[in-house]
C-alpha cells in the first residue's frame, strides 16, 4: 500500500489533505532475545512491511483514528481524558503515544490519522511498535517538538509499558525508529548507544526467511512478564542493577551463587549467554564470517526453548526442519510463545527450505506457515 494511498483515503474519511504521510517499519531480531529489560545487547533489522499513516494537526484537543484494517469508523477521543489502561483495543497505542508526549510536557493539541499496515499482527515482527513509532514520528514533525529518534522510542516504549500496559524492552521501537536500509542495528539497550551493521546477505549468496507460524501471541498476557520479573530478582540475588552487568566469564560462579534457585538459573543463563552470542554474532560479521553466525543463531534457540521455555512446538518444528534440511542457523524471534523463526540458509536452498518446512507442518497438523524473505529496510520516515 503507497503513501499517496493512504493520504487519499484520508481525504476521503475527513475531507482535507493530511499534511504529511509518515511510514514506520516492523522488524525481525537477527540475535539478542529477552536481553533488552536486562539492559543487554540486541541486534534488529527493520522489515519492508510497514505501517504509514497519514496524518494532520488539530487544535480542540480531539484525537480521530482511523484504521484501513480493522473493522468500525472513526475513534474519537479527547487528549485531557486519555487515562493509561483504559482502553484494550488497537486505539491504545496512538493514543497512548499522545498520552506519552503530553505527559512528557510536548505541547500536542490533537490530530486527524489514518493508518494502514502490512506488519503482520501478532507475528513477532513488533505491528505495535511500528504502530506506536509512526504517530511519534508524525507528532515529532507536524508539532516541531525537534526529539531525536531514541527519544522517539524511549516515549514509545512508555506508550506500550504504562498506556497499553504491556512490559516489554526498548528493542523494538528502536529498531522502528533507528533501523537503516542495508544495516543490522548492534544496539546496548542500557544506554541506546547503537551502531550499523552492513548486513547484506544476498551478496554473500544468503537469505534470511522469516517463517510466520501464525501462533498468535500477546505480552500483555503473563507470560512475558513473569519471565521479566525473574530477570529482575536474578540481579537482585546478584546483587547487580541489571542481569547485563554479569561478565560472561563469570557466569559458572555466578550460577553457582544461585544455588538451588533452578527458575532464576535458567533465566539468568539465557540472559548472560544471550548477550555473548551478540557479541559472537558482531565479531563474526565484523570478519566477514558470515556463514558462522548460524551455529551461533541455532544456540540462541535452543537457550530460548530449553533455559527461557518461551518456545512452543511449531516454532521448534521450523527450527529442527530447517536444520534438518540443511540451513546454516535458525532459531525463534522476538517474544516468544508463538510468532515467527528465523531462518539462514544458502540462497540455492530456499525452496527445498520452504517446502521442507509446509510438509513438516501439514504433516504435524498445523496451519501453513507464511515464509518471506526478511531484507535490511529502511527505519521510520516521512513518505510525503
Ligand atoms: C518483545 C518485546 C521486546 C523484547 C523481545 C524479546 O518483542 O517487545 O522488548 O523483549 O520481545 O527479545
Amino acid at each position: 500500500m503507497g503513501a499517496q494511498q493512504v493520504a487519499d483515503r484520508f481525504t476521503e474519511l475527513y475531507g482535507t489533505q493530511p499534511e504529511g504521510v509518515w511510514a514506520a517499519p516492523g522488524r525481525v531480531n537477527l540475535i539478542g532475545e529477552h536481553t533488552d529489560y536486562n539492559d543487554g545487547f540486541v541486534m534488529p533489522f527493520a522489515l519492508p512491511h510497514r505501517t504509514v499513516a497519514a496524518v494532520s494537526r488539530r487544535d480542540d484537543g480531539i484525537l480521530r483514528l482511523h484504521s484501513a484494517d480493522v473493522a468500525g469508523g472513526v475513534v474519537e477521543l479527547r487528549l485531557d481524558g486519555l487515562a493509561p489502561q483504559s482502553d484494550r483495543t488497537w486505539a491504545a497505542y496512538p493514543a497512548g503515544v499522545a498520552w506519552a508526549l503530553r505527559e512528557a510536557g510536548h505541547a500536542v493539541t490533537g490530530a486527524d490519522v489514518h493508518l494502514s499496515s502490512t506488519v503482520p499482527t501478532g507475528a513477532g515482527l513488533s505491528s505495535s511498535a511500528a504502530l506506536e513509532v509512526v504517530i511519534a514520528l508524525a507528532l515529532n514533525d507536524l508539532y516541531d517538538l525537534g526529539l531525536q529518534r531514541w527519544r522517539l522510542a524511549r516515549l514509545c516504549q512508555r506508550a506500550e509499558n504504562v498506556y497499553v500496559g504491556a512490559p516489554t524492552g526498548i528493542m523494538d521501537q528502536t529498531a522502528s525508529s533507528c533501523c537503516e536500509q542495508g544495516q543490522a542495528l548492534f544496539l546496548d539497550t542500557r544506554d541506546l548507544s547503537q551502531r550499523q551493521i552492513p548486513f547484506d546477505l544476498a551478496a554473500e549468496g544468503l537469505r534470511l526467511l522469516v517463517v510466520d507460524t501464525q501462533v498468535k501471541h500477546a505480552h500483555s498476557g503473563g507470560e512475558y512478564g513473569k519471565r521479566r520479573a525473574g530477570c529482575e530478582k536474578g540481579a537482585a540475588l546478584l546483587g547487580v542493577d541489571a542481569l547485563r552487568d554479569i561478565p560472561y566469564a563469570e557466569l559458572d560462579a555466578a550460577l553457582a551463587r544461585l544455588g538451588d534457585e533452578e527458575e532464576i538459573v535458567r533465566l539468568v543463563r539465557h540472559v548472560v549467554t544471550e548477550d555473548h552470542r551478540v557479541e559472537r554474532v558482531v565479531d563474526l560479521l565484523h570478519r566477514g564470517e558470515t556463514r558462522a553466525i548460524g551455529p551461533v543463531l541455532t544456540e540462541g534457540h535452543t537457550s530460548l526453548r530449553d533455559d527461557f521455555r518461551i518456545s512452543c512446538p511449531e516454532l521448534d518444528l521450523v527450527v529442527d526442519t530447517a536444520l534438518a534440511a540443511g540451513a546454516l542457523g535458525a532459531r525463534m524471534t522476538g517474544g516468544g510463545f508463538g510468532g515467527s523463526a528465523i531462518v539462514l540458509t544458502e540462497s540455492a536452498e530456499v525452496d527445498t527450505l520452504t517446502k521442507a518446512t509446509e510438509k513438516a507442518f501439514a504433516a504435524a497438523g498445523f496451519t501453513t506457515p507464511r515464509v518471506f524473505e526478511a531484507v535490511p529496510s529502511p527505519g521510520a520516515h516521512r513518505a510525503l
